[in-house]
């Protein structure tokens, strides 16, 4: 479903922290991984809303820097449904017009993994419907880390000075260089912290903490939630009236 290509569509950017799946499971009896099994279905049913709710970026914290600190089982549990996810929704996600964009740290995930996260960046490169990036071994810490030594390399190398350093030009050395900030960070489960996603990008984006954990997150849930956003009044530091 492609939209209309004459109506530029508002940037509208979600970020969400998909939180509560071992809960989820917990309060059922069963394993941590069916309530991961059960998030990845939750996954398909917000990029559907998303696209229905004319969302142009969705981001999603998919596996933080920390989540190593699991046991192995869960970990290995996790990598498994990352790549079955990303091999049965290539298709779909190409068909509907969603461009996929991964960020985070590359370096210790497994190299089947990385090969279907650049197919699948590949193949719907050219999609504008919806913008959707995955937070894949993410953390802010390690992301600001990792841009700050990209820029020190740049000034060893005489190709920029110390004064060329500034906002504009350390957001573009983040992973997220092509992503508008968040306008709304949503953080399932209830937990009342951001858990280091986006603390750079996040800075004067808006946050609703929902009670749901994330198998039980849907569209009308979203919908409230975006509702109530359209009513805040968003200052950044100005002085609107
Ligand atoms: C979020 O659910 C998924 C990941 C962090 C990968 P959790 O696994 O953190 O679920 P809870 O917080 O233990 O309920
Ligand atoms: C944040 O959730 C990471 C993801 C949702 C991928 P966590 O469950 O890892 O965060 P904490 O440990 O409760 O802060
Ligand atoms: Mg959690």
């Amino acid at each position: 479903m492609k939209q209309e290509k004459n109506i530029i569509p508002e940037i509208l950017h979600v970020a969400m922290v998909m939180d509560g799946n071992g809960r989820w499971a917990n309060e059922r009896a069963l394993a941590r991984l069916k309530g991961h099994a059960k998030g990845a279905d939750r996954v398909r049913h917000i990029v559907r809303a998303s696209l229905d709710m004319k969302v142009t970026h969705l981001t999603l914290f998919a596996f933080s820097t920390e989540n190593w600190k699991r046991s192995e089982s869960e970990v290995i549990g996790l990598m498994g449904l990352f790549k079955k996810f990303m091999k049965s929704e290539a298709k779909k996600l190409l068909i509907n017009g969603v461009k996929v964009r991964f960020i985070g740290n590359r370096s210790r995930l497994d190299k089947s993994i990385i090969k279907l996260m650049d197919e699948l960046e590949f193949l719907t490169k050219e999609n504008d419907n919806l913008n959707l990036t995955i937070a894949l071994n993410y953390g802010g810490r390690d992301e600001i880390v990792r841009a700050t030594k990209k820029i020190s390399e740049k000034v060893k190398l005489g190709l920029i000075d110390i004064d060329d350093i500034n906002i504009e030009m350390f957001s573009n050395n983040l992973d997220t260089f092509e992503l508008p900030d968040p306008d709304l960070v949503i953080r399932t489960s209830g937990e009342l912290r951001t858990s280091n996603f986006l603390p750079w990008q996040c800075a004067y984006s808006e946050y609703v903490f929902e009670k749901s954990n994330w198998p039980d997150f849907n569209k009308d849930i979203y919908e409230e939630i975006l509702i109530e956003f359209k009513t805040r009044e968003r200052r950044f530091g100005a002085i609107l009236k």
